[in-house]
C-alpha cells in the first residue's frame, strides 16, 4: 500500500519554495509554510498570492479554486509547526551547513515516519540526510523553476534510501502530475549538470564582449527553439542561486573548468544584483520579482542602417550554391524583393534549384503563408545561371557551397575579381573561419558570415560574423539587411561555432557523456531537457535529428579551437559514427527508426 501524504511541509518560501506550495496546495493537499522569520513569510505569501492571482487572471485557475488553494496552507515561522507533515521539502539556499542544520532540527521536530526532502539543485542528498538519524527517509526532490508550470521532477535516491520512500514519492510526483525520473546523489542531478555549463559558457561569452546580452539571448531562443535565453534564465533562477550550484558543481563534478563561476557572477552578486527576484540583474524588471523587462543603459538602440537604406545600397544578391541553404537563401531574398542571381556549377543542376525553390513556394502559397501572386514576382525576380560573371554588379554575394576552406577560399578568390568594388561578399560557413575567406580577397573589410540556421526559409535566426577585418559599415549594413527580410540579426565574432553552436554542442556532447557512464538513459535525459527546462527536443532525438557525424565535426571543431578538456568529443559519440549509426538520415543514431 503506497503511503498516503496529506500534510505536507515546505521550509523557504522563495523563488523555489513558495512554487512548491502552489504545486501541493493546487493538486488538494494541506500545507503549512514556513520561513525563517515574520517579513520573509510575509515575501513568501505575496509570491503565493501573486503567482495564483495572476493564473486567475490568465483564465488558468478560478477564483473559488484559488481560494481553495490559499485555505489550504497555513503559514509559520519556524519549524515547530512541521510536527505532524507527512513529507517536508526543505527549499533554503544552497548552502550545505544551512541545509544539515535544517534536516537535524526536522529530524527532532517531525514524526518518525515523516519524509524529508530536499531542493537541492547540486549538493550532495547523502550529505544532506547524515545530519539525520533517519538519512534511509531522505530524498531529493528536485523541482524545476517555475514549479507550478515545469513536469518534471528529478527524484535523487542515496545509497541509503529505503525503496519503499522512493516509490512512494513516485507516487505522490504522479498525484501533481508530474513526471519524475529516478536517480542517483550525483551533482547538477541530469538537468543541471547539462544545463549550468552552458549557462556559465553564455555568461563568459558575455563577459568577454563576444555578443551583447539581447544577443545571447536571442541566439539560443530563435536558434534552438529555447524557452529563454541563458542570461534571461539566470536572472529567473537567481544569480546567487545558480552561482552557488556551479561552485557546488564544479567542487563535486571533478574540477570542470566549465563549472568555475565566471568572475562577473560573483561580482553581480555581490553588488545585490541577484536577477529578477531583487529587480536587476543580467536585465533590468519593472520592481522585484516582476517577469517585465524596462530598458536601461544597456538596451540597444535601432538598427542603425533603416530598411529603405539598405534596399537602396543592395538591390541585387548573388547566391551561389545548388543546396538546401542555398535554396532557401534565394527563396527568402527573392521573397524579400531583392533582385537574385543564382549561379550553380550547371545547367542541370540550376535546373533542379529552380524546382526546389519553386516547390517551396508552392507550399508556402498551399498554406496561405504567401499569395500566388507573391510567389510568381519572387520566382521572377530570380536569374538562373552557371557563370560567376553574372555576379559582376551584384551588391552582395552570398556563397552557400560545400563546407570545405579550400572550395570556398577559391570562390572568394574569384569573386574578388569579378565583383564591383564595395560589394559585400558573405559566407554562410557554420563552422568554417571566416577570415580565411576574407582573406583570399583584396578586400577582406568587405567580408562577413551571414549564418543562416536550416531550414532557413522558417528559422528566424542570421549570425552577422565580422572578423578582425571586416569593416563597422559591412556590419551595419548586413544586419540591416537580415532585419529587411524579417529576420533577427545577431552580431559576433570569428570564433568556431559562433554563438548557437559553441552554446549547443557542448551540451549535446554533455548529454552523450552522461549515457557513456550509465548515470542515466536516453529517455530519461530526453524527458529532463524536455520537462524541467522546456526545450523543444530532448539532446537525443535532436543529435539524431542533425546527424551525428555533423554534430561530431563540430564538437571536433570547437576542442580543437578552444582546447578546452571539457569539449573532447565524447568517445561514444566517436564509436557511434564508426559503426555508421549517423542518426535519422541512416534511420539509427541513438534510437532506431527502421520499421
Ligand atoms: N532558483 C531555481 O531556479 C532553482 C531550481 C530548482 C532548485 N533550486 C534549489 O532550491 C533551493 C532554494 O532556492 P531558491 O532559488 O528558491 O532560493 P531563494 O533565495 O529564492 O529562497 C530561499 C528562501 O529560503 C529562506 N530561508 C533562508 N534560511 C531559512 C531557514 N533557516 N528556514 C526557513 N527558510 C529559510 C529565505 O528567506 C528565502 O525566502 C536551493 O537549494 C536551490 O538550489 C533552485
Amino acid at each position: 500500500m503506497a503511503r498516503e501524504f496529506a500534510r505536507i511541509g515546505v521550509v523557504g518560501l522563495g523563488t523555489m519554495g513558495a512554487g512548491i506550495v502552489e504545486v501541493f496546495a493546487r493538486n488538494g493537499l494541506e500545507v503549512i509554510a514556513t520561513e525563517v522569520n515574520e517579513s520573509a513569510l510575509e515575501r513568501g505569501r505575496g509570491h503565493l498570492t501573486g503567482s495564483t492571482d495572476r493564473a486567475v487572471a490568465r483564465g488558468k485557475l478560478s477564483a473559488e479554486d484559488r481560494d481553495a488553494l490559499l485555505g489550504r496552507v497555513t503559514f509559520a515561522v519556524g519549524l515547530s509547526a512541521l510536527g505532524d507533515a507527512d513529507l517536508v521539502i526543505e527549499a533554503v539556499p544552497e548552502h550545505l551547513d544551512l541545509k544539515q542544520q535544517i534536516f537535524s532540527e526536522l529530524d527532532k521536530v517531525c514524526k518518525p515516519e515523516a519524509i524529508l526532502a530536499t531542493n537541492t539543485s547540486s549538493l550532495s542528498v547523502t550529505e544532506i540526510s547524515v545530519a539525520t538519524t533517519r538519512p534511509n527517509q531522505v530524498v531529493g526532490m528536485h523541482f524545476f523553476n517555475p514549479a507550478p508550470i515545469m513536469r518534471l521532477v528529478e527524484i535523487v535516491k542515496t545509497v541509503v534510501t529505503d525503496p519503499d520512500v522512493v516509490v512512494d514519492v513516485e507516487a505522490l510526483c504522479a498525484r501533481l502530475g508530474k513526471v519524475d525520473v529516478t536517480i542517483n546523489d550525483r551533482a547538477g542531478f541530469i538537468a543541471n549538470a547539462l544545463l549550468f555549463g552552458y549557462l556559465n559558457h553564455a555568461v563568459a561569452m558575455y563577459e568577454a564582449r563576444y555578443v551583447t546580452r539581447e544577443d545571447v539571448d536571442a541566439a539560443m531562443k530563435l536558434g534552438c527553439g529555447l524557452p529563454m535565453g541563458p542570461l534571461a534564465l539566470m536572472d529567473l533562477i537567481g544569480l546567487d542561486t545558480a552561482y552557488e550550484i556551479l561552485d557546488t558543481m564544479y567542487r563535486r563534478g571533478g574540477r570542470d573548468r566549465r563549472h568555475a563561476p565566471a568572475p562577473l557572477l560573483k561580482q553581480m552578486v555581490t553588488a545585490g544584483l541577484l536577477g529578477r527576484k531583487s529587480g536587476r540583474g543580467f536585465y533590468t524588471y519593472e520592481v522585484p520579482g516582476s517577469p517585465a523587462v524596462i530598458s536601461d543603459d544597456l538596451t540597444p538602440g535601432r538598427v542603425e542602417v533603416a530598411d529603405g537604406d539598405v534596399r537602396q545600397k543592395i538591390r541585387k544578391v548573388g547566391v551561389i550554391g545548388s543546396g538546401t541553404m542555398a535554396t532557401g537563401i534565394i527563396e527568402i531574398f527573392a521573397r524579400a524583393g531583392y533582385e537574385v542571381v543564382s549561379v550553380t556549377r550547371g545547367a542541370e543542376r540550376s535546373a533542379k534549384l529552380c524546382e526546389a525553390v519553386k516547390g517551396s513556394l508552392t507550399k508556402a502559397v498551399v498554406r496561405g503563408k504567401i499569395e500566388q501572386e507573391d510567389s510568381d514576382a519572387a520566382l521572377s525576380r530570380v536569374d538562373w545561371s552557371i557563370r560567376l560573371e553574372h555576379l559582376s554588379d551584384a551588391d552582395l554575394v552570398i556563397e552557400a557551397v560545400v563546407e570545405e576552406l579550400t572550395v570556398k577560399k577559391a570562390l572568394f578568390a574569384s569573386l574578388d575579381e569579378i565583383c564591383k568594388p564595395g560589394t559585400v561578399l558573405a559566407t554562410t560557413t557554420s563552422s568554417l573561419p571566416v577570415i580565411e575567406c576574407a582573406v583570399a580577397t583584396g578586400r577582406p573589410a568587405d567580408v562577413v558570415g551571414l549564418h543562416f540556421f536550416n531550414p532557413a526559409t522558417v528559422m528566424d535566426l542570421v549570425e552577422v560574423v565580422h572578423t578582425i577585418r571586416t569593416s563597422p559599415e559591412t556590419v551595419e549594413v548586413a544586419k540591416a539587411l537580415v532585419a529587411s527580410l524579417g529576420k533577427q540579426p545577431v552580431v559576433c565574432a570569428d570564433r568556431a561555432g559562433f554563438v548557437v553552436n559553441a552554446l549547443l554542442f557542448p551540451y549535446l556532447n554533455d548529454a552523450v557523456r552522461m549515457v557513456e557512464v550509465s548515470y542515466a538513459n536516453a529517455d530519461d535525459i530526453d524527458y529532463a531537457m524536455k520537462l524541467g527546462c522546456g526545450y523543444p527536443m530532448g539532446p537525443f532525438e535532436l543529435l539524431d535529428v542533425i546527424g551525428l557525424d555533423v554534430s561530431l565535426a563540430i564538437q571536433r571543431e570547437l576542442y580543437l579551437e578552444m582546447r578546452e578538456p571539457g569539449f573532447a568529443p565524447a568517445p561514444l559519440l566517436e564509436q557511434l559514427v564508426t559503426a555508421g549509426y549517423l542518426g535519422r538520415k541512416v534511420g539509427r543514431g541513438f534510437r532506431d527508426y527502421r520499421g
